[in-house]
């Protein structure tokens, strides 16, 4: 990942979130020792949810991505061995063909350890699942299948195609440079919007490969605004910058970064779609999660030092709103997630106003970035 920005940060903001990070190890811990070889997806009344899968299977790599980065910030044994032990859990997983997923479970989780040791055998297991993920591109429609159907592109794909950009910088493999570099460009026609917005599904014809209309399974309508979705996109299209050279991406990723603070404004933590009328709840903490980490990338990316200082400042402001006592469950000891308000799904009613540990995950992750980068790496 590419190295942020080194600003001052705010007084009183390197003690919030060491403190949240603190207590995200302390949630992790107890998950792991009472749970131990469980992944689970959500919270149901603010208890993790471990009895059966729900909808597809793709977050398996936060529980130990989140591992990794206490592991590293705190050197401790323990961590490390829960870390090794819930990367290695997953490690099957590099041959899964039927999701779209392979990045977030390998980038959080293997890609870490290749990381932390320089051992050729980690990066040859990214290496493998990102072949994987590869073999999901269908050539008439240049997209990378959803796990829906064949004839499904899911704007959530761009934080997985960053796992082909590896493997081809890796191998050298031309094609899967190709595939890659392909799958962005059609996301980027077809499934951002002149105003930066995003849609979240894109369906084409099998045979032609023709576009032919938007729909959404977790937003309100195909042709609204899912705020989780925007947020995968500015993050993704960000990788996809950071990991191909490629401008035309990274002005996508502004765009849809721009599309997400605009919407937001001075609510900070959006709902879960900007455009439905009266939604059932105010928030959608785990989009604000995934957008804070994105944008701290995004800062370390742009060459426009005004939108890096709105980026860094939105980092900062989300991850303290995310901090307070409203978001961050310190208050609740029988609640075991890390971040309250998270949605799952909502019309499935899958983590409706609960923990999801994608949000848990991409919040602790922006925290370590910024301190991180602003030189603080208190264990
Ligand atoms: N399946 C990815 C998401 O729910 O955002």
């Amino acid at each position: 990942m590419p190295v942020g920005p080194s600003p001052a940060l705010p007084r009183g903001f390197e003690a919030l979130a060491g403190d949240a990070i603190d207590f995200a190890g302390a949630q992790v811990r107890r998950l792991v020792t009472t749970q131990p070889g469980a992944f689970p997806i959500y919270t149901v009344g603010g208890r993790w949810h471990v009895e059966e899968e729900a909808w597809t299977n793709w977050t398996e790599g936060f529980l130990g991505g989140l591992i990794w980065i206490i592991a590293r910030r705190t050197g401790d044994a323990w961590w490390r061995e829960q870390a090794e032990r819930y990367s290695l859990l997953i490690e099957p997983r590099k041959d899964d063909r039927s999701v779209h997923d392979l990045g977030f479970l390998f980038i959080s989780t293997w890609k870490r350890w290749f990381e932390a040791t320089g051992d050729p055998a980690k990066k040859a297991t990214v290496v493998h699942a990102g072949r994987t993920m590869s073999l999901r591109f269908n050539e008439q429609g240049r997209y990378l299948r959803s796990f829906v159907s064949a004839d499904s592109c899911f704007i959530d794909i761009m934080m997985n195609v960053g796992i082909i950009f590896e493997a081809a910088r890796e191998t050298g493999d031309a094609d899967l440079l190709r595939i890659a570099t392909e799958h962005c460009l059609t996301t980027r026609r077809h499934l951002v919007r002149g105003d930066g917005s995003t849609a979240h599904e894109a369906i084409f014809d099998l045979e032609t490969g023709e576009f032919l209309r938007h729909g959404t399974h977790q937003g309100w309508r195909a042709d609204s605004s899912w705020a989780r979705g925007q947020a995968w996109a500015l993050y993704g299209f960000g990788t996809a910058y950071a990991l191909s050279g490629d401008g035309r991406f990274l002005d996508t990723a502004e765009r849809c970064a721009d599309f997400f603070l605009d919407r937001t404004g001075s609510r900070v933590v959006p709902p879960n779609d900007w455009e439905e009328p009266d939604p059932p709840r105010p928030y959608e903490s785990s989009a604000a999660a995934i957008a804070s980490s994105g944008l701290w990338q995004l800062a370390g990316l742009t060459a426009d030092p005004a939108r890096a200082a709105r980026y860094r400042d939105a980092t900062i402001a989300i991850l303290a709103r995310l901090a307070s006592p409203e978001f961050l469950a310190v208050d609740d000891p029988a609640w075991e997630g890390i971040l309250r308000h998270g949605v799952y799904h909502e019309r499935r009613g899958l983590g409706v106003d609960e923990s999801v540990m994608w949000g848990d995950y991409f919040f602790v992750e922006a925290l370590d970035r910024v301190l991180e980068s602003a030189g603080s790496d208190r264990p």
